[in-house]
């Protein structure tokens, strides 16, 4: 039964206000924008040009179906932020209601999702940052600008830039949250304005024309398009593992959550809809940066110009989230003893969990720099999307479990909303390749002998 020893919801709210710990610093407008720094990034800025070859301009009810996905996890998400407010995100919320063994298997599904999420948006960071360099004359080498295999039949070592961005934001990490926060308000603030000047700019050049025929690959095509743009919306959740430096978290963090999501899905819907109607769908073959290709066929060259710098700045803030809400992660899995100690070590100059900052940093910096973009993308989302099934489950658990538990924020049409946000995570999942199943299953199974072998008795919670 040891597997299923659940830690006391009390204990947990007790030792986040315990002094000593993170700083309490974030209020609900850093959350929103923390928020969508997460989110908005490679995803709008990358994968649109995919996601409309892959649907054809009804790559918006893509959009919208991965956006409902999202927002039926977000509410779930929404109730346990604001009942059990204390960092590690639905780690430490599974490890109050489902039990050890399934926290750490989120745990550990955490882990992957954010490393890799700063390794493939570092990845898509470096090109769209060598082509801004391009437009200046400035060209590197080519063996340093990209991991070895990314480009067929060229020789390529290493991605240089995006090693070197991943070095430069842990260093920021490690700095402290509050720079962080208002470096990462900053730059949110620059891409919500390119996405918007993108929009303005881009309706005025739209050709209905090109939305016929609106589903060329029929439902199937959106489907499948649905299960891939559905990493533009990763990232509301690394709100979530900021709770303990949250100021008021019972009312802010569903703010943050599903406001960010919100605007998001907005935003995206008009992108994709003006994109597809500017420029017809089969022109995306091969375009890393179709958003700005799209200005530049309507003959906005300039307006594209600050769409790249806009992207730029928009996959910083993304990277910087996820390596934040990675470190917050493993910062509590270490606190339970399930990972060393040293992990939630906090620098008393900083106030900043420093060692874990730099030991995630570093392993996926190198990641970044060697191993190519399609390879990280894939397992990506169906880590995002079996962590949002469980959390659903989780939501329809505490209920049952905790009925009398504070909720800030109550996740409305219990039980439909929770089984509806399985049934639609599960759905996208079936839409996912073999090959990106098998290598999630791989890293649970390394995930499991890590816990049989380590974990479970070093736990806090072992008895001694
Ligand atoms: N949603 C994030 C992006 O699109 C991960 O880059």
């Amino acid at each position: 039964m040891s597997l299923f020893r659940t830690k006391s919801v009390d204990a947990l709210l007790d030792a986040s206000r315990a002094p000593g710990g993170l700083r309490k610093v974030l209020g609900p407008v850093d959350l929103v924008l923390m928020g969508i720094g997460a989110i908005i990034g490679t995803g709008i800025f990358v994968l649109t040009g995919t996601g409309a070859l892959t649907a054809g301009p009804a790559l918006t009810v893509s959009f919208l179906i991965a956006a409902l996905a999202c927002g039926l996890a977000a509410l779930c998400y929404a109730e346990f932020a604001s009942a059990i407010p204390v960092s590690g995100s639905i780690y430490t919320y599974s490890y109050a209601t489902l039990g050890e063994l399934v926290a750490w298997i989120i745990g550990w599904d955490l882990l992957l999702e954010y490393g890799l999420a700063t390794s493939a948006v570092s990845v898509g960071w470096s090109g769209y940052f060598q082509s801004l360099m391009q437009g200046f004359g400035l060209t590197l080498p080519t063996a340093l600008t990209a991991a070895p295999g990314s480009v067929p039949g060229v020789q390529t070592w290493i991605n240089l830039p995006a090693l070197l961005i991943m070095l430069i934001l842990t260093s920021m990490l490690s700095l402290g949250v509050r720079e962080s926060a208002r470096a990462n308000n900053l730059m949110v603030a620059v891409k919500i304005a390119v996405v918007l000047l993108f929009i303005l700019v881009g309706a005025r050049h739209v050709e209905p024309a090109n939305w016929q025929p609106f589903m060329p690959f029929g439902s199937q095509g959106v489907f499948s398009a649905a299960a891939l743009v559905f990493f533009a919306f990763i990232g509301f959740d690394a709100v979530t593992s900021a709770a303990e430096e949250v100021r008021r978290p019972e009312r802010d963090l569903p703010i943050g959550i599903v406001g960010s999501l919100a605007v998001c899905a907005l935003l995206y819907v008009l992108v994709s809809a003006i994109m597809t109607g500017i420029v017809p769908f089969q022109k995306f073959a091969g375009v890393d940066h179709p958003v700005s290709l799209a200005l530049q066929y309507a003959g906005e060259s300039w307006v594209a110009g600050f769409v790249d710098l806009g992207a730029i700045l928009g996959m910083t803030t993304v990277i910087l989230v996820m390596a934040y809400g990675q470190t917050r992660v493993l910062f509590a899995m270490s606190r339970d003893g399930l990972l060393p100690t040293r992990l939630s070590r906090i620098s008393p100059r900083t106030g900043t969990p420093v060692f874990a900052t730099w030991s995630v940093g570093l392993v996926f910096a190198l990641i970044a720099a060697f191993v190519p973009l399609n390879v990280l993308a894939e397992l990506i989302n169906i880590g995002t999307l079996a962590a949002f099934s469980l959390i659903s489950v989780a939501v329809l658990v505490l209920r049952r479990t905790r009925p009398d538990l504070p909720r800030a924020f109550r996740c409305p049409g219990v039980p439909v909303v929770p089984v509806l946000a399985v049934a639609f995570c599960v759905f996208l999942m079936a839409h996912l390749k073999a090959s990106t199943w098998i290598a999630f299953g791989a890293w649970l199974v390394l995930g499991l002998a890590v816990y049989f072998g380590y974990a479970r008795r070093r736990s806090l919670l072992h008895p001694r």
